[in-house]
Formats: structure tokens, C-alpha cells, sequence
């Protein structure tokens, strides 16, 4: 026994080196392979843990005990003393807070919008701020005292809206939530809480909230109503209809489609018949005339267009906010505003099934406009 311990200078001369290299190794593989600082430290400790270890064996042994007693302070001994360090040194390391646990996405460019990453952080920043306690999301929330932001369709929005609706949301009211109660609801506070880092996450998954099988849906539940017969939404769809929507410049349905609905093309579809069928062009032609078209079908026309006609693929090039808008527009050259009896029925929340199918549908066009 006494032949293998060596003293504490022989046992450190070939150790620390050792220690020394296993740690520069650690700090820089952990680096490169982008670990937080704090992450490099720990598995540096933990190196150093090792170094105490393997000196701890090669140090002389202790004298053999005599009385239980001594046993007992030297197992407390060697219990309590690392336990006090690890305590004592864990303590000096920045501690949890949810604020800053979230990963940090960045989002800084249009590409980085739809990162799965971002989304789903902002999918948690949305969790983790209580906005289900007000906003559903489809079928997903507690209460129905703000829009639901699935049906609204918020992802619908431009980036810059959406964030200014979050940091300043007395600015402008959600349409059917101006009553008193509902104007200061919305907490004034999310901009001093929310880091950019989180702000933009949150845009981001706020973004992916579309419904392309039907129009957005406005109003405090349960006096609702669609975009068809919104008197707001179907003016700016007019102007943009006829090429007068700065948003959308370059982009001009009357045209082609007339500004009072008569066809300036030949072929083009004319609006102001209600019996109008939906184009053979398509393989997934549908056997409805205009007056019954589905959200959907009509959605899908204008954003993917008819296959070799003039009607382009309007929905990769121009907003869909907008699109939407003109489609409410275009109606009324069969159904004028004045003249409708009843509204369009609220289509029912869309289910989680219903949801994963437009995914696996591929309906959602890829970047969102
Ligand atoms: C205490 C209830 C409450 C909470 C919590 C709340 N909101 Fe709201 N929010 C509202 C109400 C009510 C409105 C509609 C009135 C308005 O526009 O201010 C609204 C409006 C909005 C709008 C604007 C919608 C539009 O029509 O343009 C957005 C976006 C929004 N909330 C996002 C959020 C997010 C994100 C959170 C969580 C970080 C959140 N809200 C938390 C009540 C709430
Ligand atoms: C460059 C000319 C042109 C422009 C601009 C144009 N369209 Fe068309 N559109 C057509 C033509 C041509 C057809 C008929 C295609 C066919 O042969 O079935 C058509 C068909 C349609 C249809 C019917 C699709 C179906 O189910 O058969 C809708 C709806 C429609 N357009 C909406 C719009 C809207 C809304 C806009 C503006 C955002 C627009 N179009 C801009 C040329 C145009």
C-alpha cells in the first residue's frame, strides 16, 4: 500500500497536464459545436471533478479507523463536503427563468419566417403568455373574448401589422371588439415583456395561422360574420379588383374581368352570371356553378390560377390577404351587397383532423404571402 501513494506534488506533475488538455479539448470541441458558454464551463467542472477524483486515489491512505464513531464522520465527511461545493458553485451559475429559456430563433430575414424552428418557439411564447386565456386558435383556447386568430385568419397579415397589434393593441381594434370592455382588454404590456427574440418567434407562428378552405371570419363570438359581407373588406377588395391597391400593384383583375363585370378578354370568366360553372381546365374540376362555389375552390382558382390561360397563379406573387379581399369583391357582380336578404353562415371551427389535412394537402402555398 504504502508503496503505490505518492505525494501531492508527484501525484499533480503528470495529472494536470492531463487535465489541462482534456479541458482545452472540451472547451473548444463544446464551442464548435456552438454549446453556451455556461455549458462549456459545466463540462469543464466537470473535467476538474475527474482531476480530484483520480488525485483523491493516489493519495496516501488514511490510517485505519478504531472506533465507529470516526467511520461515521468520514463518510459524513466525504458526503457533505462535495455536496456543500456543488451547492456552492451551482448556485453562482445564471439560474432558470422561462424569459430567456426560450429558445432565441432568429428572425431577421423572409426566408427564416417560416423556419420550423421559429414557429415552434412562438407556439410556446404564445403558450407560455396566457394568450389562449382570451384567443382561441381553431378549436385550441379557453375563452372567446378576443378573435379566435385561426378563423381571422391573423397569418393572413403582414408581418409588421401583427407585431404592431401585439406591442401597441390600442392602436387599432379588432373589427366587432370595439365595445368598451373589449377595447382595453387586450394587456398593453407584451412589449416590454417579450425580447425581440420572442416578439419575432411569436410573429412567426402567428403567421402560419391560415385557413385556405375558407374566408376569414370577423367579429366577438357569437355575432359573427364572413368576409362576403363585410361592407369594409368588400371596398378595398374593389380596389384592388381594379389595379388601385398599392399592396398589390402590378396586379389587376379588371383587365380581364372588367371593371362592371363584363369581360374585356375573351374567355375570361364573367362574374355576373351566377350559373357560371367552374373551369374544365383543371383536373380537379369541381361540378358547381359560381353561386355555389366553395371558399375553397374559389381560393384555390385565384391563388393557383388555371393551367394555360391567362389566369395566373395570382397566389405566388401577391399577397393572400388581398386575394381574399378581391374574391369578396368579385361576388358582388352576382350577389350585390344591397341586395342580400341574409349573411353567408359562419363555417364551423375547422377540427385538428381537418387542419392536418391541409398540411398533407399541400394547400398551403409555400413561402406564405
Ligand atoms: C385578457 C385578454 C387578452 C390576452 C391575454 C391577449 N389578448 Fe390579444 N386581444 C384581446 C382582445 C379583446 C382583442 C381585440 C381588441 C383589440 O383589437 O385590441 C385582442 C387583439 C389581438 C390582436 C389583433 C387582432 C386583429 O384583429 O388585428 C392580436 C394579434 C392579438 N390580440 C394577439 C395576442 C397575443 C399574441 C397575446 C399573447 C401574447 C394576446 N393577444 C393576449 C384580448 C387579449
Ligand atoms: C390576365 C387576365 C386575367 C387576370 C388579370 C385575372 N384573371 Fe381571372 N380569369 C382569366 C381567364 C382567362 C379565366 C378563365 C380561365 C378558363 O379558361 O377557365 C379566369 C378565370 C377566373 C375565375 C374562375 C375560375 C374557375 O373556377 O373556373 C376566377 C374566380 C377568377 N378568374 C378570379 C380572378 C381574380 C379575383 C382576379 C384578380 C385577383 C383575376 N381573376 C385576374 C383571366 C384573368
Amino acid at each position: 500500500m504504502e508503496t503505490n501513494s505518492k505525494t501531492l506534488k508527484q501525484n499533480l506533475r503528470f495529472k494536470l497536464p492531463v487535465f489541462l488538455i482534456v479541458s482545452e479539448i472540451l472547451w473548444l470541441g463544446t464551442g464548435a459545436l456552438g454549446f453556451p458558454v455556461w455549458w462549456q464551463i459545466e463540462f469543464v467542472s466537470f473535467a476538474f471533478v475527474g482531476l480530484l477524483l483520480f488525485l483523491l486515489l493516489d493519495m496516501p491512505s488514511l490510517k485505519p479507523e478504531t472506533r465507529s464513531s470516526q467511520s461515521t464522520f468520514r463518510i459524513i465527511g466525504a458526503y457533505a463536503f462535495p455536496t456543500i461545493l456543488f451547492i456552492t458553485l451551482t448556485a453562482q451559475l445564471p439560474q432558470f427563468d422561462p424569459k430567456y429559456d426560450v429558445p432565441p430563433p432568429v428572425v431577421d430575414n423572409f426566408s427564416e419566417y417560416t423556419s420550423k424552428e421559429s414557429i415552434e418557439a412562438g407556439r410556446q411564447v404564445f403558450e407560455s403568455n396566457k394568450c389562449f386565456n382570451c384567443h382561441r386558435v381553431f378549436w385550441e383556447g379557453n375563452s372567446d373574448r378576443g378573435p379566435n386568430l385561426g378563423t381571422k385568419q391573423i397569418g393572413l397579415y403582414s408581418w409588421d401589422y401583427i407585431k404592431e397589434q401585439i406591442v401597441d393593441p390600442r392602436k387599432k381594434q379588432s373589427p366587432g371588439f370595439d365595445d368598451p370592455k373589449s377595447k382595453l382588454a387586450m394587456p398593453d404590456y407584451y412589449g416590454e415583456d417579450l425580447n425581440e427574440n420572442e416578439l419575432n418567434a411569436l410573429v412567426a407562428y402567428l403567421r402560419t395561422l391560415r385557413d385556405p378552405t375558407h374566408i376569414p371570419v370577423e367579429g366577438k363570438f357569437p355575432d359573427q360574420w364572413t368576409w362576403w359581407d363585410d361592407k369594409q373588406i368588400v371596398e378595398e377588395g374593389k380596389l384592388v379588383f381594379e389595379g388601385k391597391e398599392p399592396e398589390t400593384e402590378g396586379l389587376n383583375c379588371a383587365v380581364c374581368h372588367g371593371a362592371d363585370g363584363i369581360p374585356m378578354m375573351t374567355g375570361a370568366f364573367d362574374f355576373r352570371n351566377p350559373n357560371n360553372p367552374d373551369t374544365k381546365k383543371m383536373p380537379d374540376h369541381m361540378d358547381v356553378t359560381l353561386k355555389d362555389f366553395p371558399d375553397a375552390l374559389y381560393y384555390k382558382r385565384v391563388t393557383r390560377g388555371v393551367d394555360e390561360t391567362p389566369m395566373a397563379p395570382w397566389g405566388t406573387i401577391f399577397p393572400h390577404l388581398y386575394l381574399w379581399k378581391a374574391e369578396a369583391y368579385s361576388r358582388t357582380f352576382h350577389d350585390p351587397l344591397d341586395k342580400r336578404t341574409a349573411k353567408k353562415p359562419v363555417p364551423p371551427i375547422p377540427t385538428k383532423e381537418e387542419i392536418e389535412g391541409w398540411k398533407k394537402d399541400g394547400l398551403f402555398l409555400d413561402p406564405l404571402l
